[in-house]
């Protein structure tokens, strides 16, 4: 099974000034795109050349989960912006963020806390467990909650590529702004 670079839901200069369409261009045509190209050569003769994105992540180990677990954490990162954020989720996620933080807004400080804090390159993550139960996740490099049976919702890119053309090393300044771009009404059909 072929694996493919995803399609952006909007102009690569969409979300300025909050992630320039430099940094877009280069985050997902050439840092997506060699993460899916290496996969797509890694699979090739193993056990995994049929299998889909998530079976290959929660099983693979290696290069082939670095480069499968990327792809995957970039198709949710690209697909989860749009040029306004609705500035919070609304329904289900938004009553299951404060049963588990007391308010959005405290979510949300934790939230940057644990972006701001994870050490060298990764992600953070909300995430929710088989009961709906919401979580926030540090990944170090490729890793993704599926990988630990959890359903990932939103996952913000802590690598250096996703904000130093930008924001240089301000990674709290990169994350604070984030907010404005996050489409909550994608965000919620994960949930
Ligand atoms: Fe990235």
């Amino acid at each position: 099974m072929k694996h493919e670079l995803i399609v952006l839901p909007y102009p690569a200069n969409a979300l300025e000034p909050v992630i320039s369409e430099t940094t877009i261009n280069l985050h997902h045509g050439k840092h997506l795109a060699t993460y899916v190209n290496n996969l797509n050569n890694l699979i090739q003769g193993t056990k995994f050349e049929n299998a889909d994105l998530e079976t290959i992540v929660r099983e693979s180990d290696g290069a082939l989960f670095n480069n499968a677990g990327q792809t995957l954490n970039h198709n949710y990162y690209f697909t989860q912006f749009a040029p306004k954020s609705e500035g919070r989720p609304s329904g289900r996620l938004l009553k299951a963020i404060e049963e588990a933080w007391g308010s959005f807004e405290n979510f949300r400080s934790e939230f940057e806390t644990a972006a701001t804090s994870l050490f060298g390159s990764g992600w953070a993550w909300l995430a929710a467990d088989k009961e709906g139960k919401l979580q926030i996740t540090k990944e170090q490099n490729a890793g993704n909650p599926v990988a630990k049976g959890l359903k990932p919702i939103l996952g913000i890119d802590v690598w250096e590529h996703a904000y130093y053309l930008d924001y240089q090393n301000r990674r709290a300044d990169h994350l604070k702004e984030l907010w404005k771009i996050i489409s909550w009404a994608e965000v919620e059909k994960r949930y």
